[in-house]
C-alpha cells in the first residue's frame, strides 16, 4: 500500500504525535543548516496548477534537505500535457515511472485523489481546490502544539473566509479528534458549511459561531485566521463587502490574552496587519519554518524510514 497524503483525516492521534515529535528533530537540523541523506537516490516531482510561493519551496526546501532532488512544474496549466487532453490518472501514471515521489496542487476538489489512482509512487496533496490542504494543516497543528505542547483542553477560534479556507477544513480534520472548543468568527455567508457543522454536532464537538471578532478575542488560545478567497467566489467582486471585517491589527490583538497565538497560512490581503508582525503572538513566519520540518517528517514517514 502506497502512503499518499490526501487529507488530514487519514491521521490517528498517534501518527499525529509522532509526526510532531520527528517534525521538532528535523527542526533542530534544520537550524543547525545540515543536510541529511534519508532521501539520497530519491526524486520528487512537483506539479502546480494553481499559484504558489511557500507551498512549493517548502515541498522542495524539505526534499533537498532530505538529500534528495527535485523536478518541478510550477505551470502546469499552461505548460503540461493537460493541454493535449491527457487526463490526471494518465499524468500520475506517467510521472511515476521516473520519480519516488509526486507533490500537487490543483484547483479542482478530489483532483490530486484522482491522480494518486495512476501513480505507482505515494502522492502528496499541496491543496486541491477547497477540497482541503492537509500539509498546511499539519504544520498549523504542529504550530499550535509546540506553542502549548498539547492540544487538549484549547478554546481555537476561526476567522476569516472559513467556508471556503481548505486550510481551515484541513485543520478541523485534525483538531476535532482533540478535546478542544471552536469558535467560528465571520460573516453569517462565510461561516462554517453546512455540512461541516452537521460533522462537528455529529462527533459532539464542542463550537459556537457569532459576527464579532471583539466579542472573543480575548477568551481564545488559538486564532486561526485566513483571507477572503476571492478565487473562490462564484462572482470575485462579491467578496469586496467582507474585506476589512475581521482584521487582527495591532488594536484587536491589545483585546487578547497575553498567552495566545495567531496563525495566518499565509499569504496575506488585509486580514492581519504588518503592525502585528512584531508581536511574539502572530506566528505567520513561524509557521513558514515549521512547513519545511513537518514536510520533511511527512517524507520519512511515507517512505516508512
Ligand atoms: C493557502 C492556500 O493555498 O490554501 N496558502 C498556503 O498554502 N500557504 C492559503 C490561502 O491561499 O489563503
Amino acid at each position: 500500500m502506497l502512503r499518499h497524503v490526501l487529507s488530514t483525516a487519514q491521521f490517528t492521534k498517534e501518527e499525529l504525535e509522532k509526526l510532531f515529535i520527528e517534525a521538532s528533530k528535523m527542526q533542530k537540523s534544520i537550524e543547525e543548516k545540515r543536510f541529511l541523506n534519508l532521501m539520497d537516490g530519491k526524486i520528487m516531482a512537483t506539479l502546480f496548477f494553481e499559484p504558489s510561493t511557500r507551498t512549493r519551496f517548502s515541498f522542495e526546501t524539505a526534499m533537498l534537505r532530505l538529500g534528495g532532488k527535485v523536478v518541478s512544474n510550477a505551470d502546469m496549466m499552461s505548460t503540461s500535457s493537460m493541454r493535449k487532453m491527457e487526463t490526471l490518472y494518465d499524468t500520475g501514471k506517467t510521472v511515476s515511472q521516473m520519480v519516488d515521489v509526486i507533490v500537487m496542487r490543483h484547483f479542482e476538489p478530489g483532483s490530486v485523489a484522482e491522480l494518486a489512482k495512476g501513480s505507482d509512487v505515494p502522492v502528496m496533496n499541496a491543496g486541491d481546490g477547497i477540497g482541503g490542504h492537509p500539509t498546511q494543516g499539519l504544520l498549523d497543528v504542529y504550530t499550535i502544539w509546540k506553542e502549548f505542547g498539547k492540544l487538549d483542553g484549547l478554546r481555537i477560534g476561526f476567522t476569516g473566509d472559513i467556508k471556503n479556507s481548505r486550510v481551515i477544513h484541513s485543520q478541523l480534520e485534525i483538531l476535532k479528534q482533540y478535546d478542544c472548543e471552536f469558535v467560528f468568527v465571520s460573516a453569517k455567508e462565510l461561516c462554517l458549511d453546512d455540512e461541516t457543522r452537521m460533522e462537528l454536532k455529529e462527533k459532539n464537538v464542542s463550537f459556537s459561531e457569532t459576527e464579532n471578532l471583539d466579542d472573543v478575542i480575548g477568551e481564545v488560545d488559538v486564532l486561526s485566521t485566513s483571507r477572503l478567497q476571492k478565487e473562490r467566489f462564484a462572482n470575485p467582486d462579491d467578496c469586496e463587502k467582507f474585506r476589512g471585517l475581521m482584521t487582527v491589527d495591532k488594536a484587536m490583538l491589545a483585546k487578547a490574552k497575553e498567552k495566545m497565538i495567531v496563525l495566518n497560512p499565509l499569504p496575506r490581503v488585509d486580514e492581519i496587519t504588518l503592525d502585528i508582525d512584531s508581536d511574539p503572538r502572530a506566528k505567520h513566519f513561524e509557521q513558514v519554518k515549521n512547513g519545511v520540518a513537518i514536510r520533511m517528517a511527512l517524507l520519512k514517514w511515507i517512505f516508512e524510514l
